[in-house]
């Protein structure tokens, strides 16, 4: 966006303007969006018909003629919707880009030219926030749409049985609501671009041609105060990040040893990257795959790892195609597919077939590629092998420390990914890269940021935190970060995991936190103890059990005192599994029941509402 050189004039005081420019402090894009018709809406209902004559005003060719409308947990729908806006404004199209939570649902029968480019989550779930607009389009308030032309972009995992669900979905309805899709849905699987580039092209030039793009004209739009310099570094520009430290959290760890798992906090450096986070953000992590299952591959396929293959115009040896370029830890179905073909496996053909969807996703969840090629023998020449295998992929780990209290540091807890397939052992590519490195390792690391998880901008507000496992990771940084800050409201813990003994991940931490007062209350839930340990929030008797304890039945045991945090404005946080977040939202719909009459429609309503306010907030994987 060009930048003038002087500023505009403002009908604002230097107060106000310093006012504004703390509100928009740390705002992304569909926030600032959000802002500008909220202002607007204002104005309307003042009336206002004259505006403001020394302020500059967008005329009509330039009012957004085309929305794009994005649903993304980890960043990657955001990233190609605002790539796609990008290019739109280049070409001179009026383009309003905004967070599926930020849409004014009211305006969709009035919108002429649409897309909307979303992710699909949990088992074939939106994606936290476009929840609302789903459910909206899903919906029967859903208006008859005869003017709007559109296009859905899919993004998904083939490895999932609901490949890309939520952008099919959404695709369909449109349809069934008489808008015209300009052109097919595009339905991205982890190598986004094969897919999403030639759909961002053909979304762009459909544009330019039903939108007559005008050229771009600069100065419409006055920042406030100089835009942010883009990050050097980002996804595609990893910095390399020094291991500082990497120390195992749960007693003695590794399948192999018999001994539960192996979870680590990893320290690494960010000085001098110019990085920032904020408690709540991700760090992504580019993989390399362990070096024996390059090795296992070579062997099997009977392949030279020196040979040079040439792709995408890029010249690498064999090994360093598969052990920096290719996911071989996971799954994918078109590989399963292509491998069906070449080992001329009746058994791996039939597992293709729709009616073996489960048994299909089964496989993709527990084998890796060399599990297959081990397991059903086929040949393959490595200018093949590259081509099909797919581009490797960062994993997002979340940052398990403020910043404030750390500097230039991001702390991790990971999960190693780590069992036995018959006598040989697997790993996941990140979490071993990670388990596995030394002090002075440089790692490939860039900041994920996630606005929708954030602490209240009011400190004063208490917050519930439940985090089981790795699903703590977050809230040792937001504990920090209220520390830092010296805010005033309560902060409440739930956390859960296999032993007491072995697995109290940050246990001596929690301690110190709850005696400084930084922390207010701890619920656990050990659940394979068979006597739960006791809740260190004295009020809660020692129960007896022999089934397993987790920590929605400790949600369920607080209930009124939870209740009543959630009445006073209290922030709810959930970090974790896929599977405990769905356990721990029918347990929070008890909890809320409970004091309502046992409505539970009513409670899962008010708890939908929580999260549209930005009140109850999800990180789930
Ligand atoms: C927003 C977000 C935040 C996250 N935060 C954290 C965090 O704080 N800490 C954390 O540890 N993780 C976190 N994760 C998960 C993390 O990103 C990785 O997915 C995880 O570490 C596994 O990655 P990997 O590369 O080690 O394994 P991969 O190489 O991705 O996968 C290994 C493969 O092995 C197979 N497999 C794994 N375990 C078994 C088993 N027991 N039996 C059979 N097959 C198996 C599966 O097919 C799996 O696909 C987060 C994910 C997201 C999306
Ligand atoms: N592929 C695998 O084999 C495998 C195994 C474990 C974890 N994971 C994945 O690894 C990631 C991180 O794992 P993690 O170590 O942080 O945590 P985790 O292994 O998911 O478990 C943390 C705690 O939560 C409990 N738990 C399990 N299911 C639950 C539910 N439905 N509701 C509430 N609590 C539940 C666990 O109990 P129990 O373990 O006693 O049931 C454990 O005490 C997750 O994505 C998880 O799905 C994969
Ligand atoms: C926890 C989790 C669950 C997922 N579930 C699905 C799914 O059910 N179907 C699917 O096609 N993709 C699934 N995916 C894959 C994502 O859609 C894919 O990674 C996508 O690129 C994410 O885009 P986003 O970053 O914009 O959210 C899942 C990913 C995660 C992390």
């Amino acid at each position: 966006m060009p930048v003038p050189a002087a500023p505009l004039p403002t009908p604002l005081s230097d107060e106000q303007a310093g006012l504004l420019n703390r509100l928009t402090d740390g705002l992304d894009s569909s926030g600032l969006w959000w802002m500008s018709g909220y202002a607007a809406g204002m104005a309307r209902a003042q009336g206002t018909a004259v505006r403001p004559a020394a302020l500059p005003v967008a005329d009509a060719a330039q009012a957004p003629a085309l929305t794009i409308v994005y649903g993304s947990q980890t960043g990657n729908a955001k990233r190609l919707a605002e790539k796609l806006a990008a290019q739109g404004e280049a070409a001179g199209i009026g383009v309003r880009l905004l967070r599926a939570d930020a849409y004014p649902t009211r305006e969709l029968k009035d919108e002429r030219h649409l897309y909307i480019v979303i992710s699909t989550q949990g088992e074939g779930d939106p994606p936290d926030d476009a929840l609302a607009l789903v459910e909206f389009i899903r919906g029967r308030r859903a208006p008859q749409l005869p003017q709007l032309k559109y296009a859905v972009l899919g993004l998904g995992d083939s490895s999932y049985p609901q490949f890309c669900e939520i952008g099919r979905i959404l695709d369909e309805r449109l349809a069934d609501l008489g808008a015209t899709r300009l052109f097919e849905r595009g339905d991205a699987d982890l190598d986004l671009d094969t897919v999403a580039n030639p759909w961002l092209e053909r979304a762009l030039s459909e544009a330019k041609e039903t939108l007559k793009a005008k050229p771009s004209r600069s100065g419409t739009v006055t920042p406030l105060r100089p835009l942010p310099p883009a990050p050097a570094f980002d996804r595609d520009r990893p910095f390399a990040a020094e291991l500082l430290a990497n120390h195992r959290l749960t007693a003695t760890g590794g399948l192999r040893s018999g001994q539960g798992r192996d979870v680590r906090h990893v320290e690494l450096s960010i000085e001098d990257s110019g990085l920032h986070y904020s408690p709540g953000d991700a760090l992504g992590i580019w993989p390399r795959n362990p070096a024996l299952l390059v090795d296992a591959v070579l062997d099997t396929l009977k392949l030279d790892g020196e040979q040079t293959i040439t792709l995408a115009g890029e010249d690498l040896p064999l090994r360093t195609w598969l052990s920096e370029k290719r996911e071989l830890t996971k799954l994918a179905r078109p590989f399963l597919s292509a491998h069906a073909e070449r080992s001329g496996d009746h058994g791996l053909q039939q597992l293709l077939d729709p009616a073996h969807k489960d048994q299909l996703g089964r496989v993709l969840a527990d084998q890796q590629v060399i599990d297959l090629l081990q397991r059903h023998p086929g040949s393959w020449d490595a200018d093949a092998l590259v081509a099909a295998l797919r581009p490797i992929t960062p994993r997002l780990y979340s940052i398990a420390s403020s910043q404030k209290h750390v500097g230039d540091e991001v702390h991790l807890t990971v999960a190693h990914v780590e069992y036995a397939a018959g006598d040989q052992t697997r790993w996941g590519a990140a979490s071993h890269l990670l388990a596995s490195a030394a002090e002075g390792d440089q790692l490939p690391v860039y900041i994920e940021h996630n606005e929708r998880f954030r602490l209240p901008a009011d400190t004063s507000r208490d917050v519930i935190m439940i985090g089981p496992g790795t699903g703590v990771a977050p809230f040792r940084g937001f504990v920090q970060e209220r520390a830092e800050i010296g805010a005033q409201g309560r902060n409440w813990l739930f956390f859960g995991n296999p032993h007491f003994r072995t697995d109290f991940l940050y246990q001596i931490e929690w301690q110190r936190a709850l005696k400084n007062g930084q922390l207010h209350r701890l619920d656990l839930a050990f659940s394979r103890d068979p006597v739960p340990a006791r809740s260190l929030h004295m009020d809660v008797p020692v129960t007896e059990t022999t089934h397993k304890t987790y920590v929605q039945q400790r949600l369920r045991e607080q209930s009124h005192d939870l209740h009543d945090w959630l009445q006073g404005g209290a922030h709810l946080y959930v970090c974790g599994a896929i599977a405990m977040a769905k356990d721990v939202h029918a347990a929070l719909i008890d909890v809320v029941a409970a004091h309502n009459g046992n409505d539970a429609e009513a409670a899962k309503a008010w708890l939908d509402e929580l999260q549209q306010q930005g009140r109850y907030a999800r990180d789930v994987y």
